[in-house]
């Protein structure tokens, strides 16, 4: 379409969205320069990066639209927007409304728009980036997540759309604000607020160059620590710490694989967030410590909710602080949650993420080696569906105004990870941090990972679990994962199984469940406990190329389970496969995700080659997907073990699948798995090279980038 092409709406309103460009252009030279030097706003119209335009809807004041919170940096214009530039919205406003529409071209699939259920292509939906949770409370207290493919909005907000037109050529439309947007995707691209927004618009040769320019303006995740790569085993709540050094000891002599033991509310006293239960939990350090003897590493949750009670610290402090979120009266607003009647946190205000980045400090002194924050749409527990009214006050400070609760709402995950976060670095500045969030918005890995929120043991949140870190990977969020089984309900022993025979394969990999039921890879009998082994295996064996994946992901923001249409983006067949992913570039995942069902995978071009990772046969045994490895690739394995540490020790293997020319190559990075002498050259990132000579497949280093010394150690060659 050409950006001429403007649509009036009922007032006349909107036009050419270049207007607006014209506008702050008018009437002369003189008063262009002085716009550009005296402009306060970070949200100028024109174009922000090769291939990244801003465009304002006309009649806006620019300068007084808030800051953005998706964007990394503020970004600068660095000129207008090229006559040749061809998406364009057409902003209109209708009553209290605000719009902007980008028509799409016949062919083109619709991704992105952050943690939604359902099927990966989203033409056809209409959702909402407004964080969200979506649940009821069963009769005993026990949460049940509340949502199907239909609703409009769950825990994240990402207001960021990927379209991949016919040729496989992209473009990613960002809507920068914070209030609640819709995203109607059912005649082109929709989006509607009250408030008005700038759209940067955000053009590539493949949905992966769009991909990289949205990690370049909104950041990338930081390297996580190795550690995080594991298996991690959740439950609400183990209890008491006994029961946690049990579960610790049975991993360990089941010889099952795991690296983070996680603990959920009922640590806490009376769920008060930085208290612990002084009969379950007395001694919290010992827990750690105890963990950390047997080679795990450990997970706290903290809630942002503070319980309204007079002679707790927590409580008292914050409200002679005034850190918590007030109504227009001024009043401390309070809630019921976990702990009864509660008060939240205002971090919009540098004071009070600072507070509560020494109360995190002080949690951290016990041992914690990373920190889970949850209930962070803000979410109250009563009434079901309950959220912070939208008129509370927000104080604001720094580069943030003040501004109500509407403004903030989808923000309040994000910079409670921002606090959570920066207390980490604080603490250990010499350890990366780890911090998991339920809820946080577009921009928001750049502090911490996220799963999926909670989720229901049936065969529809099975399939879902992987659109939806599919399209969470094209929202700038590569590191994601479900609750592995099913948080509420209690999954057969099959489902069970091939969640985690699948689970192994995403970035972010727990198991966790509600109150019901265990759910240990034990839990469902030998023959489920064998195959968890095994696909836990295979996971600590690929985690020498999950972890150079983790590294792409953290320079240049490409997901690391990534959608078929990336092998092709131009071959219509792969825009909707949303059961089998792609795993870097590399590799083929193809699990049975279906109940019933046999599932026709597209096949991609060339030859990709079964291959196995642990004695597996999913010939046999559905619940382990068929991996396929690209021709020409080469992949790096390690020996696996019961830790990531173990994992990246001993024998080097590499699996070889030559092209049609009878070469490949594949990458390995390498560095200490923590702390950040990476940043200062110590690591290694290897690439190997094999050719085919006279009926001998050679392989060798062709280029070796870092300073960190080679490890010497057996290297194993398989050609497929
Ligand atoms: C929320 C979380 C869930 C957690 C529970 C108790 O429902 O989503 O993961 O177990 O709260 O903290």
């Amino acid at each position: 379409m050409s950006p001429g092409r403007g649509v009036a709406s009922a007032r006349g309103y909107a036009a050419d969205p270049r207007r607006a460009i014209e506008l702050h252009r008018l009437p002369g030279r003189e008063r262009v320069i002085r716009f550009r030097l005296m402009a306060t706003s970070h949200q100028d119209p024109g174009l922000l990066a090769d291939g990244v335009a801003r465009f304002i809807p006309p009649d806006v004041d620019s300068a007084a639209l808030p800051r953005s919170f998706a964007l990394a940096a503020p970004a600068a214009v660095r000129g207008p927007i090229p006559d040749a530039w061809r998406v364009a919205p057409l902003f209109e406003r209708s009553g209290d409304t605000y719009r902007a529409a980008i028509p799409i071209d016949p062919g083109t699939s619709l991704y992105g728009t952050g943690e939604v259920a359902g099927p990966l292509v989203r033409n056809g939906f209409v959702t909402e980036a407004w964080a969200t949770q979506p649940f009821r409370l069963e009769g005993d207290g026990t949460p049940v997540p509340n949502y199907d493919e239909r609703s409009r909005s769950l825990y994240q907000a990402h207001p960021w759309v990927l379209a991949v037109r016919a040729d496989g050529s992209a473009f990613g439309a960002l809507a920068d604000t914070t209030y609640r947007l819709e995203i109607d995707l059912r005649d082109g691209i929709r989006l509607s607020s009250a408030e008005p927004f700038p759209v940067i618009v955000m053009e590539g040769n493949s949905p992966q160059s769009v991909i990289a320019r949205l990690a370049q303006l909104t950041g990338c995740i930081e390297l996580p620590p190795r550690w995080t790569l594991g298996y991690h085993q959740c439950r609400f709540s183990y209890y008491p710490d006994a029961r946690v050094r049990e579960l610790a000891c049975e991993f360990r002599e089941r010889e099952m694989p795991c690296d983070a033991i996680w603990i959920d509310i009922h640590y806490m006293d009376a769920y008060k967030v930085f208290t612990f239960d002084p009969e379950g939990f007395p001694d919290p350090t010992a827990t750690n410590d105890y963990l950390h003897d047997l080679g795990f590493r450990s997970v706290w949750i903290l809630d942002p909710a503070v319980k309204a009670e007079a002679g707790y610290t927590a409580y008292e402090d914050g409200v002679a602080e005034g850190h918590f979120l007030v109504d227009a009266e001024g009043r401390e607003h309070h809630e019921w949650t976990w702990p009864g009647d509660a008060a939240f946190p205002d971090f919009t205000r540098p004071e009070t993420r600072a507070w509560w980045g020494r109360r995190t400090r002080a949690f951290l002194d016990h041992g914690m080696d990373g920190v889970w924050v949850d209930l962070n749409e803000p979410s109250p527990i009563l009434p079901h569906g309950a959220e912070l009214p939208g008129d509370l006050r927000h104080g604001g400070g720094g580069d943030i105004a003040p501004g109500t609760h509407a403004q903030y709402h989808n923000d309040y995950g994000l910079l409670m990870s921002k606090a959570t976060h920066e207390a980490m670095s604080r603490k250990r500045p010499d350890r990366r941090p780890f911090v998991l969030t339920r809820s946080t918005y577009l921009g928001g890995q750049r502090y911490a990972a996220t799963w999926t929120g909670d989720n229901v043991s049936d065969w529809t949140h099975l399939y879902w679990s992987v659109p939806m870190v599919l399209n969470l990977g094209l929202s700038g969020q590569p590191y994601s994962g479900p609750d592995i089984g099913g948080f509420a309900g209690t999954p057969s022993p099959e489902l069970f199984a091939r969640w985690i025979g699948v689970g192994a394969f995403l970035p972010f990999c727990r198991t966790h469940n509600s109150l019901k039921g265990d759910q240990e890879p034990w839990s469902f009998g030998p023959a489920v406990e064998e195959i968890s082994k095994t696909a836990l295996a295979r996971r600590y064996r690929l985690l020498p190329y999950l972890y150079t994946l983790f590294r792409e992901a953290a320079t240049t923001g490409l997901p690391v389970a990534r959608p078929l249409f990336f092998a092709d983006p131009s071959d219509p067949a792969l825009r909707n496969e949303d059961q089998a992913f792609l795993l870097g570039g590399d590799v083929l995942v193809q699990p049975a995700l279906l109940e019933h069902e046999q599932h026709d995978f597209p096949t991609l071009p060339g030859d990709w080659r079964a291959f196995t990772l642990a004695g597996e046969d999913p010939a046999t045994d559905p619940a382990h997907p068929v991996l396929r490895l690209r021709p020409g690739a080469i992949l790096p394995i390690g020996p696996g073990g019961q830790t990531t540490d173990q994992a990246f020790e001993g024998p080097l293997t590499l699996i070889v699948a030559l092209d049609e020319e009878g070469k490949a190559e594949g990458r390995l990075y390498e560095d200490a798995g923590d702390g950040f002498g990476y940043r200062e050259g110590d690591y290694l990132l290897t690439t190997y090279e094999a050719t085919l000579q006279d009926g001998d497949v050679v392989v060798r280093v062709a280029h070796q980038e870092g300073q960190r010394k080679p490890v010497y150690r057996e290297v194993h060659v398989e050609v497929l």
